[in-house]
């Protein structure tokens, strides 16, 4: 049985979808965590259902692909809390557009959030967890860090997620500090509710087990890896996608 008891844990993008799933989880096993996300109402319900459930949690607005922002959510609440245990970095978006006809705009956008968002809140969160010798960080990449057509942006900023969290592992592995990457495969949220009906049905003729993924299949791999049972994976990037890349 996992427990997190007592654990500080901080997830971005938890205003709905995949990060609600997660902060759900994460406090449903005795985490205090941190709902994060730049849409204040969708995380103010996401604290809500986590209050309402008996569990731990707190708001903290910020946009991760802002620098500042993101220092202050991750020092605040090690200061706050004295510590900071575990960190999500889930906030992502996508602007599909085939490459010749991509403009700056898409690229600019989908590699400030789903990349640099990353480096802005691990930067911080790296000299923490260093310094306390303890610390778990979990980065949200994507099954299409390997190419998709019409996502040049998403997928270089994935395969970049991948770049920075193997790297984290190697320096930061000797401080009792773990960096994991997870590539959820098709789950079924508010960015994939978004593709046409066509898309939608070929994304599930490829995956065995024919279903999307739901958050919570997320969330239990997350659970996991941020517990103590996981202390011993470090620099991992595990699909979770019912098989869709094998
Ligand atoms: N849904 C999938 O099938 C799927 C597959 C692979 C990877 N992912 C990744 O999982 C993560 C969550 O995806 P989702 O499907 O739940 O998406 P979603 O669009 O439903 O939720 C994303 C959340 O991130 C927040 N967000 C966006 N930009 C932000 C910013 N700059 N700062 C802070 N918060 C911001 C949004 O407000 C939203 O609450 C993303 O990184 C996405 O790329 C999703």
């Amino acid at each position: 049985m996992i427990s997190l008891n007592g654990k500080v844990a901080v997830v971005t993008g938890a205003a709905r979808g995949l990060g609600q799933g997660i902060a759900i989880k994460l406090a449903s096993l005795g985490a205090h965590v941190v709902v994060s996300d730049m849409n204040q109402e969708g995380a103010e319900m996401t604290v809500s259902q986590i209050l309402e459930k008996g569990y731990s949690a707190e708001i903290k607005i910020c946009n991760v692909a802002d620098k500042d922002e993101a220092r202050l959510l991750i020092e605040d609440t090690a200061k706050k809390h004295g510590k900071l245990d575990i960190l999500v970095n889930n906030a992502g978006i996508n602007r599909d557009s085939l490459l010749h006809k991509m403009n700056h705009e898409q690229w600019d956008a989908v590699i400030g959030v789903n990349l640099t968002g990353v480096f802005n809140t691990m930067q911080p969160a790296s000299a923490i967890m260093r310094e306390q010798e303890n610390g778990r960080i979990v980065n949200i990449s994507s099954a299409s860090w390997l190419g998709n057509v019409g996502q040049a942006n998403y997928a270089a900023a994935k395969a970049g997620v991948v770049g920075i969290t193997k790297t984290a592992a190697r320096e930061l592995g000797r401080k009792n500090v773990t960096c994991n990457a997870i590539c959820p495969g098709f789950i079924d949220t508010d960015m994939t509710r978004g593709v046409p009906d066509k898309v939608w049905d070929l994304m599930i003729s490829k995956i065995p087990m024919g279903r999307a993924g739901k958050p919570e299949d997320v969330a239990n791999c997350i659970a996991f890896l941020v517990s103590d049972q996981a202390s011993y994976i470090n620099g991992e990037v595990i699909n979770v996608g019912g098989g869709m890349v094998l």
